[in-house]
Formats: structure tokens, C-alpha cells, sequence
């Protein structure tokens, strides 16, 4: 269904995000008839070029990044009509008065996509606002990191606030535009199977892995500052456990989801510093090691954090929720379980075996389910257990279709444009997530905490497997 027609104007639109997924995202809904025939996409950066050197480079950008889907010069050439370019200079005059004389005013939606470091927004929404260029109805898009730690959150949310209201703001987590991320509701709400279950009578515990194989890439001098804890954490592994641990929300609607997600923020208790794992990978073979990655010889960033946390709930009380995410792992596997507790008593006695239930949503790669069941191992050698998964894997169960699921980036900016904010992170939630984060990183400071070695290629350091064991459990492998 074409969303409405719209002007999108995308600040940093010659960046790194810019040609890796904004631009072929939008390439890909053009594709799928998506975009409305009078969309507009003008990018805004501060380099000199003119329209056609833009459309180059968005081109270009299609052909290395967009990724999966044909389409043929012609269609490439349409979508190209609708792009544009101007320079701009975020923090001057240059450029503004241009850009305001493209934007058209019959056209129901504006966005403009702060696609630059958080240093500019302020810089951005000020100008926006003295040259004429937002209205009530216009929407901003910011990525992350949204700020370093709950003050500068709180600052940041100030000044956007000075310029736009909560409704105008559109906060990315990319992680909540995954296909299988939205799934995790869709199983959750929309089955009677799960839910009476969903609690800690029930559940044994939790997991959650976001394993990465690559590394910092050449990312080192933002990572560096960042670590696992800042970069993947305090937004897409929080995003995670709130919507695993979150009560059904009366509506699937923004402030509806949100609120229940906030609650569980806000439920977290504060970490103890021996629930909680830092690593750092170390040099292998040719494999270089973090340090020199980033060039820093003696940081003492992590790339890998392991913990337990509670949410102090209802639900969920003395049930933990083990997180962990790394770069440099054995696999890029992400991967959320959900251990239920063994059946109470076991009526074919112990020697049969006993096997708990596993639910385990596959988010990446591989995205499906598998539902771990007990039953009995055939043949005639008595009533002995075994456990099988019921599977359901997309790319089997959807076919060829499945290779054309929408990209997170694709699906949250077609969000922006239909003005629909219930996947995207709320002010509030942002800085209750920092408020979490922050004493844990503090903590670290201020024990001059190092890292844990771990091999490029393992599952991270060994600290992490005894967090588990040390409670009589295990981590899932990564595979
Ligand atoms: C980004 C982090 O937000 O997410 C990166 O900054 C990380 O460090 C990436 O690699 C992972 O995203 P995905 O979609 O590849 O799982």
C-alpha cells in the first residue's frame, strides 16, 4: 500500500548510514511501489555537489548495498528522479534558504532524517526552525547513540524538545524494525499457547545473545568510547528484554507499547558487579587483537559483556534474565530463549531423563522458532526421554518471499513517513535505559575494572560460562 507522498530530507545523506541503508532501503520500497510517484528525497550534507553527482553516488550506493532485490536501469533511473541534493552547512548559514525553496508545501508529510552525529541536532532543529523549513507536522528521525550517558540523554532530549514535540520525534533502535523482533510480540499476543506461561512460576530463566563475528571495523574511535555496554546494551539488548518481559499492552499502539516497555525498564534492579562479565578480544593468530583494532594500547573498552539482571516484578521476581552480547564470536547468531522449568515430578522416574521445554526465537540468522518437547526415544528399550524441536524457520516457511522481508531501516523510515512511532524509542525510555546503564559503567570506573581476554572465535571469556554455571545452568551454545 504507497504511503502518503512526502519530502524527506536526509542530513548526512552522503554518510556511511546514508549509503549503506537509508538510501537502498528507500531504493527497495520504491521497488515494491511503495513510494508514492510525487515522494521526494533530497540529501543535505555539507560537501559541494550538485544533483546529479548526489544521484551518482546514490546509485553507486544502490549497486554495492541494495542488496537482494532486481530491478532493472529503468526503475533505478525512476527512483533516481525523485532524489535530490543541496549543501548545506549545519551550522551556519549556507544552504538553507535552498533547501527551503525545494520543500514543497502541498505535500502532507516532511521528514528530515538527522542521519549526523548528536552534536548537530541542536545545530539542525534551531535551523529547521528559523528558516521556515518545520511545521507542527514536520517529524525528525535521530539515530543513536542517543547520547553518551543519562546527562547528555537528558540534554539532548531538552534541546530537540525546545524545537519538536514527543509526537514529532521519531528515535531509531533498528533493532525493533527486525522482522523477527516484531515476531516476538506477534508469538507472545497473538497465541493462548505462551502467555499463561510467561511468568516466573513457569519460566526458569532467560536468555538473550546478540553474537557478532565482525569486529570494531573501522569504527574503532567511536567503539572505543562506547564499549559492548554503550553500543549494544543500553538500546538493542534492553529493547530485547523489554519486549520479552513486557505485560500485553491494551493496544498496539505507541504510548501503549511503550509504556509497558518503560515499566520495565524502570523494574530493573541495579546490577551486582559479580553478575557481570566484561570482555575483550585477544590477538590470535594473524587475528589482530581489540586493542589494536582501535588503536589503543591500553584500553580497557569491552566488546564482549556478559550478566544477570531481575526485573523486580510480579511476573518475573528471582527469575533471571542472562544478556550477553560480543564482537569477534564463534558465529553471528542472535538468538533469545526462553527456559521453562522442568515438569514437577517425573512420573517414569529419573533414569527416564528429564528435559525442560525450550522456546528459542531465532532473530538472526536463520531467522524462526524452534520449541523444544519431550517425548518418549522410540524403540523397544523402555520409556526413556529425548527432546525434539518443533521448528518453523521462515526462509522454509514463507519461501522466496521470506528474502523479501523489508530491511529494519526500510520498514521504520516507511513507519516515519505513515507517522507511526510505536517502534521507535521514547524520549522517557531512552533516559530510563541510561539511568540503568550508567551506575553499572560507573562501577567499572571506579574499580578501574579490566576486561576479560577472550579468543577471537569463542564464545567469550570463560568468567561468562562460570555466570551460568555458578547457578547450576548453561548458555545456549553459539552456532
Ligand atoms: C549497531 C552497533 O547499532 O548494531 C554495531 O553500533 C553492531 O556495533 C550493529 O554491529 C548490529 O546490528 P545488526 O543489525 O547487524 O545485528
Amino acid at each position: 500500500i504507497p504511503v502518503e507522498p512526502f519530502d524527506l530530507v536526509i542530513f548526512g545523506g552522503t554518510g556511511d548510514l546514508a549509503r549503506r541503508k537509508i538510501l537502498p532501503g528507500l531504493f527497495r520500497r520504491y521497488c515494491s511501489g511503495q513510494m508514492p510517484s510525487d515522494a521526494r528525497i533530497i540529501g543535505a550534507a555539507r560537501t559541494d555537489m550538485d544533483d546529479a553527482g548526489f544521484r551518482d553516488m546514490v546509485a553507486a550506493a544502490i549497486r554495492e548495498f541494495g542488496g537482494g532485490r532486481s530491478c532493472d536501469d529503468g526503475t533505478l533511473d525512476g527512483f533516481l528522479e525523485r532524489v535530490g541534493y543541496v549543501a548545506v552547512d549545519a551550522k551556519g548559514e549556507g544552504g538553507w534558504k535552498e533547501l527551503a525553496s525545494r520543500m514543497r508545501d502541498e505535500v502532507p508529510v516532511r521528514a528530515f532524517y538527522f542521519s549526523v552525529g548528536p552534536s548537530l541536532f541542536g545545530d539542525l532543529a534551531e535551523r529547521l526552525h528559523s528558516f521556515g523549513l518545520a511545521s507542527e507536522q514536520s517529524r525528525i528521525v535521530v539515530e543513536k547513540p542517543f547520547g553518551h550517558d543519562l546527562e547528555t540523554a537528558k540534554a539532548l532530549n531538552a534541546t530537540l524538545a525546545k524545537h519538536f514535540d514527543e509526537e514529532q520525534i521519531y528515535r531509531i533502535d533498528h533493532y525493533l524494525g527486525k522482522e523477527t523482533v516484531q515476531n516476538l510480540m506477534a508469538v507472545r499476543f497473538g497465541n493462548m499457547l505462551f502467555e499463561p506461561l510467561w511468568n516466573a512460576q513457569y519460566v526458569d530463566h532467560i536468555q538473550i545473545t546478540v553474537a557478532e563475528t565482525v569486529g570494531v571495523g573501522g569504527r574503532g574511535g567511536y567503539y572505543d568510547k562506547s564499549g559492548a555496554m554503550r553500543d549494544m546494551v543500553q538500546n538493542h539488548l534492553m529493547q530485547l528484554l523489554c519486549l520479552i518481559a513486557m505485560e500485553p499492552p491494551a493496544r498496539f499502539e505507541p504510548n501503549a507499547v511503550r509504556d509497558e516497555k518503560l515499566k520495565v525498564i524502570r523494574a530493573l534492579d541495579p546490577v551486582l558487579p559479580h553478575h557481570i562479565v566484561r570482555g575483550q578480544y585477544a590477538k590470535q593468530g594473524d587475528e589482530p587483537d581489540y586493542r589494536t583494532d582501535v588503536e589503543n594500547p591500553r584500553s580497557s573498552t569491552e566488546s564482549f559483556v556478559a550478566m544477570k539482571c531481575h526485573v523486580s516484578n510480579w511476573r518475573w521476581a528471582n527469575t533471571p534474565f542472562y544478556i550477553r552480547t560480543g564482537k569477534k564470536l564463534r558465529a553471528r547468531a542472535s538468538e533469545i530463549a526462553v527456559v521453562f522449568k522442568d515438569a514437577p515430578h517425573s512420573i517414569f522416574g529419573e533414569e527416564a531423563g528429564r528435559h525442560s521445554n525450550v522456546l528459542s526465537i531465532r532473530l538472526q540468522p536463520n531467522e524462526g522458532m524452534t520449541l523444544g518437547v519431550t517425548i518418549k526415544e522410540p524403540g523397544p528399550g523402555g520409556m526413556r526421554l529425548m527432546d525434539v524441536p518443533l521448528d518453523m524457520s521462515f526462509a522454509e516457511e514463507f519461501g522466496p518471499e521470506a528474502e523479501e522481508v523489508p530491511d529494519a531501516y526500510e520498514r521504520l523510515i516507511m513507519d516515519v513517513i505513515r507517522g507511526n512511532q510505536t517502534l521507535f524509542m521514547r524520549g522517557d525510555e531512552v533516559e530510563a535505559a541510561w539511568a540503568w546503564t550508567d551506575p553499572i559503567i560507573e562501577g567499572w570506573q571506579k574499580r578501574g575494572d579490566f576486561p576479560k581476554p577472550y579468543d577471537v572465535g569463542s564464545a567469550g571469556p570463560e568468567d561468562s560460562l562460570m555466570l551460568m554455571h555458578r547457578d547450576g545452568r548453561k548458555w545456549r551454545e553459539i552456532k
